[in-house]
């Protein structure tokens, strides 16, 4: 994956979420094992073997975990960053934003981030007003893909790509009810 020969910044919200970051960052004892993602990538780039030495790549590659906030005008205050390339935000929007005014608000505050033309690639799931995390239910902004892209477009990006994938099956899978997902890449338009 090209990003890994650059600088990446990994962020989330939660102290607790950006303590297990940095526990798999700093191979502590308890961190959450991520190699078989790592392995399944590898495996999808036809290099399965090399999966190990990707992993410490990875690692090296993650600089800073920082507190991020897409409800701010300043996500990563009181960081100042230069602005990024590229900034990939899966399963958020939804899961952040309480209303559609302020998930239009965070795509205007994320783009802050982005230098000009820089990339967005955005994932997440359609419809959806829950999900899951072990026995833990939180609830999710219903997004619909006329307002996403309205949306991406009103607050300056370009959309470049868009795919979408349906729920395999009504109700097969419980720990979400989405109707689909959105995997998408979107430029800053200046
Ligand atoms: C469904 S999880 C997705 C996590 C991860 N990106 C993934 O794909 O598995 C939603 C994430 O949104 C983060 N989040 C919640 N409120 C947020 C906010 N205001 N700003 C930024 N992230 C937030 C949570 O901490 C959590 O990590």
């Amino acid at each position: 994956m090209p990003l890994l020969n650059q600088e990446i910044i990994a962020t989330d919200y939660t102290d607790k979420n950006r303590l297990e970051l940095e526990k798999w960052l700093k191979k502590m004892p308890g961190a959450f094992d991520w190699s078989p993602v790592v392995k399944y990538v590898c495996q999808l780039e036809g290099s399965r073997d090399k999966w190990a030495e990707k992993e410490e790549r990875l690692r090296r590659t993650v600089r800073q975990v920082l507190k991020c906030d897409i409800l701010k005008e300043r996500p990563l205050e009181p960081a100042v960053l230069p602005p990024a390339d590229c900034l990939i935000s899966l399963l958020c929007l939804e899961a952040a934003c309480p209303t559609l005014g302020a998930c239009r608000a965070a795509l205007r505050h994320l783009r802050t981030l982005l230098q000009p033309r820089g990339h967005l690639v955005l994932s997440g799931g359609f419809e959806t007003t829950f999900y899951m995390v072990g026995d833990k239910r939180f609830s999710a902004l219903p997004l619909e893909e006329k307002f996403l892209l309205e949306a991406l477009q009103e607050t300056g990006f370009t959309i470049e790509k868009l795919e979408k994938a349906q729920q395999p099956a009504e109700g097969s899978d419980d720990r979400s009810d989405y109707t689909g997902m959105f995997f998408l890449v979107a430029r800053r338009r200046d």
